[in-house]
C-alpha cells in the first residue's frame, strides 16, 4: 500500500527554496523561485474575477483529471472560458504516452510566453504525465511556467497557483499517490464536467503491469482500487443530477478490487482474494436512472468469464468491448510482456460474442515494436482479420525513456517499414469496420444525442450502445442527452448515417459546462 505522504505544506514565505528529491526519495520535489513583482501580484490578487482555460492532451484519465482541475479552480472563484485570449490562467494537462509529446509541450510553452507577457498576472500551469516524468525540467526549459504539478497532486492545483502568485514559480511532484480517498481518485472531488448526461468515474488508479513499451506505471504509480461503495455512491449522485451514462475508468479494470480483497484478508477477514470488477459492473449497472455503463480499459490477460457474464446479464452495460490486442505475434506479445497469446485473445473474444452477439469490438495495436519482423506483422494482420474489429486505434511504436523497449535500440524498425505496415493494417481494419457497419443498414438503433452537426443544418450526431458515431437527420430540434431511435441508412468505415425516428427519453440534466479538450 502506498504510504501516507510526508506532510508538505507550502507556506507563503518567500524563503522557500527546497529541493526535496535527493533527501527524501519518496517525497515531493518542491522548487520555489523568487517572488513575483508587487504590481503583478496586486493585479492578480482577485480584484477582478480571474478566468481560466484547461487544455487536455491524452487519454480519458487525463480528461477526467482536467475536469477536477476545473472544479478546483471554480471553487476558488475563477471563471471558465473557452478561449486562451480571454484567460488569466492556462492549464496544460499533458500526456507522455506516445509521440514527441515533449517537443509539442515545449513548443506550446514557447507560444505561451508571448501570451503570458501580453497581460499582467497571467499564469501557466503544466500538469499531468509529462510533468510527472520531467519534474524540474519543465521550469528549467520554460522559466515562465508558474506551476508544475504531477499526476499525484492534482488536488493541490489551486493552492499551488496561489503559491506561485504570492511567492513565485513552483514545481511540486509527488513520487507516489497520497493515501486519502479524497485526493486519490479524481472522481472523489467536485469536477466541472464537459457534458452533463455522461460522466467518467475513476475506479482504480495506477497500473501494476510491466508492458515493455509503456510509461504509464512510472507516471501513474501502483494500482489502487477505490471502494465499491464509494463508486456506487458517486454513480447514484451523478444519476440524481441527470447523468444517464457512466464510463468506469482504470488502467487495468479487470484487476479492480484485487488489492481491496487482499487488504481485507491480510486484516484477518474471511474473504477470497479476487478481482471485484464483475460485481462492480452489476452494482453500477443497477443504479436507478443509469441507462448506459461503459468501461475502459480491460487487459486480455485478466479478462475472465465472470466479467463477460456480468456484461451480458446487466442490461445497462453497453455492447462494446475495447480490448487492446497490441500485436498479433506471440513472440512480440511475449517481448511486450503482455501475458497472453493471440489464440487466448481470440478465444475470449469468441466467448464475448457468444454471450453478446451484437457486441462491438475495438482495439489498440502498436506497429513497429522493436524486433517486429515481417512475419510477426503478418500475424497482426491475420489476427486482426479474424478478430473482425469494429475499429482500431493504431499507434506507431514510440520509445519512452525509462521503459524496457526504449533500450532495444538495435532492434528498432525502420520508419519507412513502419509506415508501410501502418497502411496495410489500416486497409484490413477499415475493411472489417465497413462490412460490420454496412450490416447495420436498415436496423433501428438506440442513440443518445451528442449535439447538432455544425456542418449540416438539420443534422445531429449521436452514439449507439456499440459506441458508434451516427450522423442523422431530424426535423425536430434535439438536446444533447436525449435518447431516441435512428434508422440506419448507410455504413462508412468510421461512422453510420441514419434518420431520426422517435424520442425515447428527454434529458434531465440542467446545465452544460465546457472544458476545452485539445485532442490526442
Ligand atoms: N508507443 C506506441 N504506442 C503506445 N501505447 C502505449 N505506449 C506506447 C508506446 N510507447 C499505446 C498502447 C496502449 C494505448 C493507450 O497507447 O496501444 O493501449
Ligand atoms: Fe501500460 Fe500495460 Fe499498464 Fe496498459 S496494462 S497501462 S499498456 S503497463
Amino acid at each position: 500500500m502506498p504510504k501516507m505522504k510526508p506532510s508538505l505544506r507550502l507556506t507563503k514565505s518567500p524563503s522557500i527554496s527546497t529541493k526535496a528529491t535527493s533527501a527524501q526519495p519518496h517525497s515531493a520535489t518542491l522548487v520555489a523561485r523568487p517572488r513575483v513583482s508587487a504590481k503583478e501580484s496586486s493585479v492578480a490578487s482577485g480584484i477582478v474575477s480571474r478566468s481560466y482555460v484547461v487544455r487536455t492532451f491524452g487519454c480519458q484519465m487525463n480528461e477526467h483529471d482536467s475536469e477536477r482541475i476545473a472544479g478546483l479552480l471554480d471553487a476558488e472563484g475563477l471563471e471558465a472560458v473557452s478561449e486562451e485570449s480571454d484567460a488569466d490562467v492556462i492549464v496544460l494537462n499533458t500526456c507522455c504516452i506516445r509521440e514527441n509529446a515533449d517537443n509539442k509541450l515545449y513548443g506550446t510553452l514557447g507560444h505561451l510566453k508571448t501570451w503570458k507577457d501580453s497581460r499582467e498576472g497571467r499564469q501557466i500551469v503544466v500538469a499531468g504525465c509529462l510533468s510527472q516524468k520531467d519534474k524540474d525540467v519543465v521550469q528549467s526549459r520554460a522559466k515562465w511556467v508558474d506551476v508544475v504539478l504531477g499526476t499525484h497532486n492534482v488536488h493541490r492545483t489551486a493552492e499551488l497557483l496561489e503559491h506561485a502568485r504570492t511567492v513565485g514559480p513552483v514545481t511540486e511532484i509527488y513520487d507516489e499517490a497520497v493515501q486519502d480517498d479524497h485526493v486519490l481518485f479524481p472522481s472523489a472531488l467536485p469536477a466541472r464536467r464537459e457534458t452533463t448526461y455522461n460522466a467518467w468515474v475513476t475506479i482504480q488508479i495506477g497500473c501494476d503491469n510491466t508492458c515493455a513499451y509503456c510509461i504509464v506505471p512510472s507516471v501513474r504509480g501502483k494500482e489502487i482500487s477505490r471502494s465499491s461503495d464509494d463508486i456506487v455512491d458517486e454513480v447514484r449522485r451523478l444519476a440524481s443530477l441527470g447523468v444517464t451514462e457512466v464510463t468506469l475508468l482504470g488502467q487495468n479494470v479487470n484487476s479492480y478490487g484485487r488489492d481491496l480483497t487482499l487488504a481485507e484478508r491480510q486484516a484477518g477477514g474471511d474473504v477470497r482474494v479476487r478481482p471485484l470488477f464483475a460485481d462492480l459492473l452489476r452494482s453500477v449497472g443497477s443504479v436507478p436512472g443509469i441507462r448506459r455503463v461503459r468501461y475502459t480499459s480491460p487487459h486480455p490477460k485478466d479478462m475472465k468469464s465472470d466479467v463477460i457474464a456480468a456484461m451480458a446479464e446487466t442490461p445497462t452495460v453497453c455492447e462494446h468491448l475495447h480490448y487492446p490486442l497490441q500485436a498479433g505475434s506471440d513472440r512480440v506479445l511475449a517481448l511486450m510482456h503482455r501475458g497472453y497469446t493471440a489464440q487466448k485473445y481470440l478465444d475470449r473474444l469468441a466467448e464475448a460474442r457468444r454471450a453478446m452477439p451484437d457486441i462491438a469490438i475495438t482495439t489498440d495495436i502498436i506497429v513497429g515494436f522493436p524486433g517486429e519482423t515481417e512475419e510477426d506483422f503478418v500475424r497482426t494482420l491475420e489476427v486482426s482479420a479474424e478478430a473482425d474489429f469494429d475499429s482500431t486505434y493504431t499507434f506507431i511504436f514510440s520509445p519512452r525513456d525509462g521503459t524496457e523497449a526504449a533500450t532495444m535500440t538495435e532492434h528498432f524498425v525502420e520508419p519507412s517499414v513502419i509506415a508501410d505496415r501502418f497502411d496495410r493494417l489500416r486497409v484490413v481494419v477499415e475493411r472489417s469496420a465497413l462490412l460490420r457497419h454496412e450490416a447495420r443498414v436498415g436496423r433501428t438503433e438506440e442513440i443518445v444525442v451528442e449535439g447538432p452537426n455544425r456542418k449540416r443544418e438539420g443534422h445531429f450526431t449521436g452514439r449507439t450502445r456499440q459506441n458508434k458515431l451516427v450522423h442523422f437527420a431530424s426535423h425536430e430540434p434535439l438536446r444533447p442527452g436525449t435518447y431516441g431511435t435512428v434508422e440506419i441508412t448507410r455504413g462508412a468505415p468510421h461512422f453510420l448515417e441514419g434518420i431520426f425516428r422517435e424520442v425515447l427519453a428527454e434529458p434531465s440534466h440542467r446545465v452544460r459546462i465546457p472544458v476545452a479538450v485539445a485532442g490526442h
